[in-house]
C-alpha cells in the first residue's frame, strides 16, 4: 500500500520545543525578542524560554519517537545556537555538541533525520542588520548552510533550507504577527520571500558543487498551501480568484523552484496592474538577476506542509492599499460544513490533501513528494482520549494513500506535526499539535502519549509489517 522505503515520521522545530533560550551560550533569536517584548503579541505573553525543555530532556523525546515507531524524526537546528551572532566567526561547540548527540542518538535508534535549518528563527544579530530584507542574506544564509552540511551532513540525508517562507514574509513582515513584528503592506513581504528564494538557492547549489558527490543527500525547502477551490464553480472569476490565491502561496515559491524560475505570470501582473494603480512605487515584485545562481531547479523533492483548505471567492473591485492581500484579489473562506479544530484557521478536510497533492504532481512535473508536516490541534481542557484526533489521523493518511495508488503521485513520507505539545507561535500553549501531552507546569516536563499517539503507532506498524 506504501513503498517498502516509505518516512513515517513526526516533526518539531527548534524554538517551540528547546526551550534553553540563552543556555550555554545560545544567542538570541527574532522570537526571543519578539516574545520577550510582552504586550500580547503572543497569547499570555508565552515565551519559548523553556517550552518542553528538549535542550536538557532530549533524552525524553528521543523514547517518545522510539515509542511511535518512528523511521523518520524532523526537526529544526537553532541557528543562534550554532551561531550566536548567526555568522560562522564565532561557534558554540556546545551547540554542536547537543545537535551531534541527537543526530548520533536517532541513527543508533535507526531512525533517520530530516533537518531543517531555518525554522522562523533569526538569530537577532542578524535581524538586527535587516534580517531577511536585506540582500544580504543570501550569502550569510549559505555560509549557515555549508557550516551545517559540513558539520552534520555525514550523518543527515535529508535537509529543508527554509521552513515556510510564505509565514515568515507573510506573518512576520505584512501582518507583523510573527517575529519579527513588521507590519508593513507593501514590499516588505515580496523582498524577504525574494531572499529566501536566494539564500535557499544558493544552499542548494553549494550543496550540489561541494557535498553532494561526497554526502550523497537531498535538499529542499518546506512550503506551506492550502487546497483551494471556488466558491462557486460555475462562475469564472471565482474560478480565476482561486488560480490567483494559489499562485500567491504556494506558487509564489514553487513556480520559481520547479517551474521557470521566475514569480508565476498572474502574480506579475498583478502587482504590476495595483504599482500602477496606486502610483505606488512600493509594491513591486524583485527580479531575479541573471548574475547569480539559478533558482529553478534548486530542489530534490517537494516538501509540503499541509494543514487545511479554503473555498475562495473574487473580491469584486480593489481592496484598499497594497501588499499580497490587496494584489491578489481574492477572498479564502472556510466552507460552513467543514468542521474546525481548535483554532479557526483550521478546517479539516482530508481530502484536500489528495486534491493539493494530484495538483503538485501535475503542476510540478511529478516530483517525489514528503508531506513535512500535517497535524490537528486541540485547545481546552487537555483531552488525553482524543477520538477525533485518531479518526483525522485515519482519514488523512486513507487520502495519502489514494494520492498514491489511485493518482500516482510519488509521496515519499508523511511527518505529523507534532511529535509533542508545544509553543506554538503567537498561539502560545494554548493550542496543542503534540502525540504526546507536555506537562509544562512541571519542572521535568513529563511527556504521556495521547490515543492519538497510539493510534500512528498503530497505524506505522500496520504498514510497516506490510512491506
Ligand atoms: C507550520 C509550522 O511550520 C509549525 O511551526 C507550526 O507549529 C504548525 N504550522 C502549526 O501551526
Amino acid at each position: 500500500m506504501f513503498p517498502p522505503k516509505f518516512a513515517w515520521g513526526a516533526a518539531t522545530a527548534a524554538y517551540q520545543i528547546e526551550g534553553g533560550w540563552d543556555s550555554d551560550g545560545k544567542g538570541p533569536s527574532i522570537w526571543d525578542t519578539f516574545c520577550h517584548k510582552g504586550g500580547g503579541l503572543v497569547y499570555e505573553d508565552h515565551s519559548g524560554d523553556v517550552t518542553c525543555s528538549s535542550y536538557v530532556f532530549w533524552e525524553e523525546d528521543l523514547k517518545c519517537i522510539q515509542q511511535l515507531g518512528l523511521t523518520h524524526y524532523r526537526l529544526s537546528v537553532s541557528w543562534s545556537r550554532l551561531l550566536p551572532d548567526g555568522t560562522t566567526k564565532h561557534v558554540n561547540q556546545k551547540g554542536v555538541r547537543y545537535y551531534n548527540k541527537v543526530i548520533d542518538d536517532l541513527l543508533a535508534s535507526n531512525v533517520m533525520p530530516m533537518v531543517t535549518l531555518y525554522h522562523f528563527d533569526l538569530p537577532q544579530a542578524l535581524q538586527d542588520q535587516g534580517g531577511w530584507t536585506s540582500p544580504e542574506m543570501a550569502d550569510i544564509f549559505d555560509s549557515y548552510a555549508c557550516f551545517c552540511f559540513q558539520t552534520f551532513g555525514d550523518r543527515v540525508k535529508l535537509w529543508i533550507t527554509l521552513n515556510e517562507p510564505y509565514v515568515c514574509a507573510k506573518l512576520g513582515h505584512e501582518d507583523g504577527i510573527f517575529a519579527p513584528g513588521i507590519k508593513e503592506p507593501g514590499i516588505a513581504a515580496y523582498l524577504v520571500g525574494h531572499n529566501m528564494l536566494r539564500a535557499h538557492a544558493r544552499a542548494w547549489h553549494s550543496y550540489h558543487s561541494m557535498y553532494r558527490a561526497k554526502q550523497g543527500g537531498a535538499v529542499s525547502l518546506a512550503l506551506n498551501s492550502d487546497w483551494a477551490e471556488p466558491v462557486n464553480p460555475a462562475s469564472p472569476d471565482d474560478i480565476a480568484a482561486t488560480e490567483r490565491y494559489l499562485a500567491f502561496s504556494l506558487g509564489w515559491f514553487a513556480w520559481p523552484v520547479f517551474v521557470t524560475g521566475d514569480y508565476p505570470e498572474v502574480m506579475r501582473s498583478r502587482v504590476e496592474l495595483r504599482s500602477k494603480e496606486l502610483s505606488c512605487q512600493d509594491c513591486r515584485l524583485p527580479a531575479f538577476s541573471k548574475d547569480e545562481p539559478s533558482i529553478l531547479g534548486t530542489a530534490d523533492f517537494f516538501a509540503l506542509n499541509y494543514y487545511t483548505s479554503r473555498r475562495v471567492k473574487a473580491v469584486g473591485g480593489l481592496p484598499e492599499g497594497c501588499g499580497l492581500k490587496s494584489d491578489q484579489d481574492a477572498e479564502a473562506v472556510v466552507d460552513p460544513t467543514w468542521p474546525v479544530c481548535g483554532v479557526s484557521w483550521l478546517a479539516v478536510v482530508p481530502d484536500g490533501l489528495r486534491k493539493l497533492l494530484k495538483y503538485i504532481k501535475d503542476t510540478f512535473n511529478n516530483p517525489a513528494v514528503y508531506i513535512t508536516e500535517n497535524g490537528f490541534s486541540q485547545v481546552g481542557p487537555v483531552v488525553m482520549d482524543d477520538v477525533q484526533r485518531c479518526g483525522f489521523y485515519q482519514d488523512i493518511i486513507q487520502e495519502v494513500a489514494k494520492a498514491i495508488q489511485e493518482d500516482g503521485v510519488d509521496v515519499r513520507g508523511y511527518f505529523a506535526w507534532s511529535l509533542l505539545d508545544n509553543f506554538e507561535w503567537a498561539d502560545g500553549f494554548r493550542v496543542r499539535f503534540g502525540l504526546f501531552h507536555v506537562d509544562f507546569a512541571q519542572p521535568e516536563k513529563t511527556r504521556t502519549i495521547y490515543r492519538s499517539g497510539r493510534e500512528y503507532a498503530g497505524i506505522i506498524s500496520k504498514y510497516q509489517s506490510q512491506t
